[in-house]
């Protein structure tokens, strides 16, 4: 048998009318009262709506939801969660539902006005096709409501457009042990009743990760075993997480750049690990001071470094290594003559640096701010 959205409908419907007039607390379908996958009411304060949820969301959504953030509830229901969304967000903030059972959105309107909520708007729409617009909300919710969806995948392709760059999806739901059998899930009182359409949490995953959801966690709540017609199976009740990530979604940003076109802003020439190694080798405070005195310098020894920063030899030799390791300078052997004169020698003493004349354009745009104005380094040139 073919499960259809009508009889669903239909279902909350009457389940809605039960739950008010009878105070019943089951959540679900006609059939299925009994043996319902959903805990008792939650209901506690005097305009709290009646809960059909399977988890008590609020100390989640208190987690998640802040002040002016745009909150949309999938399956809404008579509003109970909605309702602490119009709470958390404030008066800055939109808490929109969307569920596609008449009576449940006029009760959940109702619910608004009593609670003097001016910031919840109802929507009546399935939620494979929710007409609101891409990227406008920072959080979806929604509390046993997708396993009831005949196509689930468009619903989480549904949530993946309506969540800005980072928002997150809290989708607390019935979640199967195993894979069900095609007799369970065909069988109308059971996806009615919030069991025949639960997904296992290796399929959850499979579908968000499919479509480009990050950070998919599926945390798993009570086991209830569900007796009739299927004594062999478990359902739990579970909350899955999902965010829509940054970069995925560049392209509808306001830079309108894909995650590939920011990579294409890289410069060829200089790789992102070998600049970030040169910016690491330049940003120490005794090799930022050589560079600039060998910039202004042209050619120093070791022993001059050593005496102008007032350093032992071994400190300036480790720095200079690392310096030229990166190629940023280059070094001679070198001896002094009688007149005091560097001289090249393959087995001088010691040795004269400077910078590598290829890196020599690079380092003094790098270096620029941190040089005084040519002028002033005229003026404390040394020409011994
Ligand atoms: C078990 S109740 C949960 C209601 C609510 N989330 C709560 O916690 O009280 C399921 C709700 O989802 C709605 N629903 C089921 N399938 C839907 C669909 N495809 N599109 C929109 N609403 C749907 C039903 O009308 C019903 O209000």
């Amino acid at each position: 048998m073919k499960i259809q959205e009508e009889t669903i409908q239909q279902s909350y419907s009457n389940a809605l009318k039960r739950k008010k007039y009878n105070s019943e607390s089951s959540c679900c379908a006609p059939q299925t009262q009994s043996q319902s996958c959903c805990p008792p009411s939650t209901t506690s304060g005097l305009n709290e709506p009646v809960s059909f949820g399977c988890i008590y969301l609020k100390p989640i959504l208190m987690d998640y939801i802040e002040q002016g953030m745009t909150v949309i509830d999938l399956g809404s229901g008579a509003g109970h969660d909605l309702m602490i969304a119009a709470e958390l967000v404030g008066p800055n903030g939109k808490a929109i539902g969307v569920d596609f059972t008449d009576d449940m959105i006029r009760e959940a309107r109702e619910n608004a006005q009593k609670n003097n909520h001016s910031n919840v708007t109802l929507v009546k729409a399935n939620i494979r096709d929710i007409p609101l617009p891409d990227n406008s909300a920072d959080v979806i919710i929604s509390n046993c409501v997708i396993n009831l969806a005949l196509d689930k995948k468009q619903v989480f392709n549904e949530v993946f457009r309506l969540l800005k760059p980072g928002g997150i999806m809290i989708d607390a739901d019935v979640i199967a042990t195993k894979p069900l059998r095609r007799e369970i899930r065909e069988n109308s009182s059971l996806w009615c009743g919030c069991v025949g359409g639960a997904l296992t949490k290796d399929e959850h995953k499979e579908i968000l990760n499919k479509i480009g959801f990050t950070n998919i966690s599926v945390k798993l709540g009570e086991k209830e075993e569900v007796q009739f017609e299927a004594p062999e199976l478990i359902v739990e009740s579970g909350i899955i997480l999902a965010i829509n990530p940054m970069s995925e979604r560049m392209k509808y940003s306001c830079c309108n750049l894909t995650s590939k076109e920011v990579e294409n802003l890289a410069n060829p020439e200089l790789p992102d690990e070998l600049g970030i190694r040169i910016l690491k080798t330049v940003g120490h405070p005794l090799r930022l001071k050589i560079l600039r005195l060998l910039l202004n310098q042209q050619e120093l020894c070791t022993c001059d470094l050593t005496s102008v920063f007032e350093e032992q030899q071994p400190i300036i030799t480790k720095q200079l290594a690392r310096l030229k390791e990166e190629n940023l300078i280059i070094g001679r052997k070198i001896t002094f003559s009688k007149e005091g004169l560097m001289e090249s020698k393959l087995n001088g003493k010691w040795t004269a640096y400077r910078i590598n004349p290829d890196k020599h354009e690079f380092l003094t745009h790098l270096l620029s701010p941190f040089i005084s104005s040519p002028q002033k380094r005229a003026e404390n040139r040394c020409d011994c």
